[in-house]
């Protein structure tokens, strides 16, 4: 490693480059929520050839592979994310043979695809579930989801005290007075996992999607599926995004319905099938598990490749909490020789650049509406594409959700009564949930709808603010956002920072500990700047400017909420 010629300054290395050159060690991976990406068929909700007609933007970008939501048939009570077919496309999407397209043509521009999993929970208009219903108590029909008797007088309250994260309880009465589990919508039955019949049959999704060449699996809730035996009441909360009282970040769901051991073993089960098949396809957890070394135990060597670092996700923008984040995340990972990887959005929370543009910067509210504190847009942004150079230069993977590369803020003035999002009825109208991150992408400013559909129609309407950010009007711009993330991700490749190592630098002269997050990486020096004050980083160590967040003059100091990319002298 090169180092930086001062006296004042120290390096501490936290992360060795990567001997292993496996893709999805490095990978920028980009996630499609396909009824908000592209509308081909001018429904005003995207679809499958969507998604194909905009995979030469994804290349141009230079991300390295393509996760999908949940495209599968599904009534959409919670977005797709409950599936009544798991073998079949949605008509809502498209069909079988749209999604053949779509991955020979990913294929073909060198780009790879995820598919969402959904194995805690199926739609209630799955045939399991019909069958369930139709069926009696104590039925192997019923054995497949968790019904159980009701406690009290005629069994008339529920199994145990366990409530819904959406909010409500977690048990729904049927007419015969059972009840049945569901973590989520009532329309999302929880499967038994201690029913054989139940790896038997995912383990069989699992196949169709990889003979039909899929290079991965994104695992919905992959810490939930086991819980803990005699379901136990529980009194603490369960949310989405909070819930952990370990002190640290808040991005641990806890409780007997999460992370038991017993969920290790599906995955070496799954493991198994997916190492039959060649050109390393992947697993991948969401699992809102805390601290980060239990997170670990999901990413060992014979279980999935990588899990979602939700810790690094829920940070404040702070320098202090940042370094020990990504301290702990590289850490942890490493003990288990896993990549780390490294996410600011996805579909179920705030866009990051609203995040950052609250007085309380990167706190993470479930939903923002009309009466809540409105983000100051422009500060965001600014923040945002920091937080974004600072985590593109982290080795490991990187996530990308959809629009974030032309820097959107989240819809924060959506009508209420166009929400979609089950959470929104289900809290009793106190949390606004997830519809303002979901809102259809702009892709060109003069267009009806942006251009997100030939029609002009949308399922949820943009904001005004919008067309400055549709796609049209950054394009060829190298200083907008979407230009930085293309230039950020062209040096990432060639300095092969995903694959590198990480030495903090303390010290720097003029820069101040409190607010500064500095590394190396390779030959790569990164300097963030949180604070409110310019922080000089000095011409005379030969540093050469390779990339930053705002406009910056080489040897000129670095402004506040800025980051900036040097090349080390040789
Ligand atoms: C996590 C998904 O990301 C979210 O969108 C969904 O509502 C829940 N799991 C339930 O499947």
């Amino acid at each position: 490693m090169t180092s930086i010629d001062t006296s004042a300054t120290t390096t501490t290395l936290v992360h060795r480059a990567s001997e292993h050159d496996a893709w999805w060690r490095n990978a920028v991976i980009y996630q499609v929520y396909p009824r908000s990406f592209a509308d081909a068929s001018g429904d005003g909700i995207g679809d499958l050839p969507g998604v194909t007609s905009k995979l030469d933007h994804l290349a141009r970008l230079g991300v390295d592979a393509v996760w999908l939501s949940p495209f599968y048939r599904s009534p959409q009570a919670d977005a797709g994310y409950d599936v009544a077919d798991y073998r079949d496309v949605d008509p809502l999407f498209g069909t079988l043979a749209d999604f053949d397209e779509m991955i020979e043509r990913a294929h073909r521009l060198g780009m790879r695809i995820i598919v969402d999993l959904v194995p805690n929970h199926t739609s209630d208009e799955h045939v399991w579930f019909q069958a369930a219903l139709a069926a009696d108590k104590g039925s192997p029909e019923r054995a497949r989801y968790i019904f159980r008797d009701g406690k009290g007088p005629e069994g008339a309250e529920p199994p145990n005290n366990w409530t819904s994260i959406f909010g409500g309880p977690a048990w729904t009465r049927i007419p015969d007075g059972q009840w049945y589990l569901h973590l989520f919508d009532t329309k999302q039955p929880d499967l038994d996992w201690t029913n054989p019949e139940v790896h038997e049959e995912m383990i069989s999704v699992l196949r169709f999607w990889l003979d039909k060449g899929v290079d991965g699996f994104r695992v919905d809730v992959a810490h939930g599926m086991v819980k803990a035996e005699g379901l136990p009441d529980w009194a603490g909360h369960v949310s989405m995004v909070d819930g952990s009282d370990d002190g640290s970040t808040g991005a641990g769901n806890q409780g007997p319905m999460f992370d038991q051991d017993g969920v290790h073993e599906i995955y070496r089960e799954w493991r198994e099938v997916l190492d039959e098949y060649d050109g390393e396809r992947i697993l991948v957890a969401e699992a809102w598990v805390e601290p980060l070394s239990r997170l670990a135990r999901y990413v060992r060597p014979d279980e999935m490749h990588q899990a979602f670092n939700f810790s690094y996700l829920t940070t404040l923008w702070d320098a202090g909490a940042l370094r020990r984040v990504v301290t702990a995340s590289l850490e942890a990972n490493d003990a288990v020789g896993a990549p780390s990887t490294w996410v600011l959005s996805n579909h179920d929370v705030v866009r990051h650049p609203s995040r950052l543009g609250l007085s309380v910067a990167g706190s993470k509210p479930q939903g923002i509406g009309v009466g809540d504190e409105q983000p100051d847009e422009e500060l965001g942004l600014r923040r945002a594409r920091a937080a974004t150079l600072l985590t593109l230069a982290l080795p490991g993977s990187a996530y990308l959700y959809q629009g974030e590369e032309l820097g959107l803020p989240e819809h924060t003035t959506l009508d209420d009564s166009l929400r979609e999002d089950p959470a929104w009825a289900r809290s009793g109208h106190t949390e606004r949930g997830r519809d303002g991150c979901r809102v259809p992408l702009p892709w060109d400013a003069d267009a009806p709808g942006l251009g997100f559909s030939p029609t002009g129609a949308t399922w949820l309407p943009q904001p005004a603010s919008w067309a400055r950010y549709a796609l049209s009007a950054q394009r060829g711009d190298p200083s907008s956002t979407y230009g930085m993330y293309r230039a950020a991700l062209r040096i990432r490749r060639d300095f092969k920072l995903g694959s590198g190592s990480l030495a903090w630098v303390d010290g720097l002269p003029g820069c101040f500990a409190e607010t500064t997050v500095a590394f190396v990486n390779g030959d790569v020096l990164v300097v963030a700047n949180l604070g409110d004050e310019p922080i000089p980083v000095d011409p005379v160590h030969g540093l050469e400017l390779l990339q930053a967040s705002q406009p910056l003059v080489h040897g000129a100091p670095l402004p506040p909420d800025t980051t900036a990319w040097f090349r080390l002298p040789r």
